[in-house]
């Protein structure tokens, strides 16, 4: 068997993912879709005029395939039903849980795991027919670790590649999987598998040639594996980035000065603003964040009629348990903290449960004097890339976790915490908004240099060329 059904596709070159880049509304129309993956490969795509194999966000519904500037949309359609087993049950609440180091409780469910092996074998179906002959196929994240394996069974013409966007656990907690070997089996279909932090690659390898008959290839300098059908598979970091140059040119714009100026004014002219920006997810610490600042409130290192917190949240999987359990978390704090430390007319937090347009996300930035990234675990974090991007102007400070994939890259010029320590997080909150203004210009200038140059047009190139694909 060659195809699975029918001639090949047309495409070259096909990402397939679990959200398109485009969600259909209930009115048919398509709006932009959430969270990092879609922003780091959207324009990578684009510029290669690629398909995008993906579910259009909203259940039971079966749009037909459309050409938009450029890149191919190919949607994948899925139930209620599946999007309750496979998205929000298996990805969202079995795995998202335990790759980042069980920080919610994961759930094993076996119709999920039916469900989730479905609905890869759907999507490998939609890429066997979006690939033309000898075609590159990219598969993305933790929903799809399948597709590698299903498609190559399929398509033995094409290039596969895998990257994970999140992190892969430590074989102690992957473990717990009870299908971890058909997770990795999946994994291993690619011809590279990539992961944000040399950390995630390492863990791989390990649960790898534990759990299967793969081998090191030393030959290869450590990085590859043999797998057990005897192919050799590229196992190495490739940490993602950010449009930096879109990014620091939306900065300059005088207009977005002028708007962030304008924002600063409506907070009330305070003289310190800090900023979180997430999805309203409970792996991103935004609980720890707030405590921390109330603490240094409290306490009086910071004062109060002269400091405004804004976070910005979007809503985000509202039907996995966790995520409502985090929002109420959030929103109760919120609620303590304005109640014990505002004035009328004067919230020391400013809390919005919405999405804002990317401009204007970008005056956030410039408006913000301390960015506040705490996750517990995150596989990158592109906010944190965002921001050192949006301040060529050299002002600006990044309170990072050391737990984040982006604290491998950024970690000199930030102020690194450990989420873990409340204490330590409203320490770097008051370093931060007190730096001596030579030494935070040092401190965004390596930042922003380094963002700069590790972009994600970088970033692609480097996964294609692994994959034996030129530029
Ligand atoms: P994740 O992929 O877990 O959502 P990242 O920080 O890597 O986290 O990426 C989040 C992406 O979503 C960034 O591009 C960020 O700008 C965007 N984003 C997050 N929150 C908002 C928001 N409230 N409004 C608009 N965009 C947001
Ligand atoms: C993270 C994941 C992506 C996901 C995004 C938004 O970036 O790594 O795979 O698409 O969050 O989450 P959602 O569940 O809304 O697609």
């Amino acid at each position: 068997m060659t195809h699975a059904e029918g001639a090949p596709g047309s495409s070259d070159l096909v990402v397939v993912a679990n959200r398109l880049p485009l969600d259909i509304d209930e009115d048919g129309g398509w709006q932009r879709s959430p969270g990092g993956l879609v922003t780091a490969l959207e324009p990578t795509l684009r510029a290669r005029e690629g398909a995008w194999v993906g579910w259009p966000g909203r259940p039971d519904v079966d749009p037909e395939p459309f050409d938009d500037d450029g890149l191919a949309i190919r949607p994948v359609s899925i139930s209620a039903d599946e999007v309750a087993e496979y998205y929000e049950g298996f990805a969202n609440a079995t795995l998202w849980p335990l790759y980042h180091d069980v920080v919610a409780t994961p759930r094993f469910e076996r119709s999920w795991w039916e469900a989730y092996r479905r609905v890869n074998e759907r999507f490998a179906d939609a890429a066997a027919q979006a690939a033309a002959e000898g075609a590159t196929v990219w598969v993305q994240d933790y929903q799809l670790q399948l597709v590698p394996h299903l498609l190559r069974r399929r398509r033995p013409d094409l290039r596969i590649g895998f990257f994970l966007h999140i992190p892969f656990p430590p074989p102690e907690l992957f473990d717990q999987l009870p299908w971890r070997d058909a997770v990795v089996e999946g994994l291993l279909g690619a011809d590279v598998i990539g992961f944000q932090t040399a950390g995630g690659a390492e863990n791989f390898r390990r649960v790898a040639t534990r759990l299967t008959h793969a081998e090191a290839a030393p030959e290869t300098g450590g990085d590859h594996l043999t797998a057990p059908d005897g192919r050799t598979v590229g196992v190495a970091a490739h940490p993602i980035s950010v449009d930096a140059s879109q990014l620091d040119e939306m900065a300059r714009d005088p207009e977005t000065a002028t708007r962030a100026e304008a924002l600063r004014h409506e907070l009330g002219d305070p003289r310190t603003v800090l900023l979180g920006v997430d999805r309203l997810d409970y792996t991103k610490g935004i609980d720890v964040r707030l405590r921390a600042f109330a603490e240094v409130l409290g306490d009086g290192r910071l004062d109060r009629a002269e400091t405004v917190l804004v976070q910005v949240a979007t809503p985000s999987r509202e039907h996995v348990e966790h995520y409502a359990e985090m929002r109420d978390v959030v929103e109760r704090t919120v609620g303590r903290v304005n109640g014990e430390y505002a004035t009328i007319g004067r919230p020391v937090i400013h809390y919005l449960h919405q999405g804002i347009p990317h401009e204007e996300l970008v005056s956030f930035y410039r408006c913000a004097d301390v960015m506040l990234v705490t996750p517990y675990r995150d596989g990158m974090n592109l906010v944190a890339k965002e921001y050192v991007a949006s301040r060529p102007d050299g002002g600006g400070a990044l309170v990072l976790s050391e737990f984040t994939g982006a604290a491998d890259e950024l970690g000199d010029g930030s102020y690194l915490v450990n989420p873990h320590d409340l204490h330590a997080v409203g320490d770097a909150i008051v370093a931060a908004a007190s730096q001596d203004p030579q030494e935070a210009r040092r401190r965004m200038g390596l930042l922003h240099a380094q963002v700069l140059e590790h972009d994600v047009e970088r970033w692609a190139a480097g996964f294609l060329a692994a994959l034996g694909v030129g530029s």
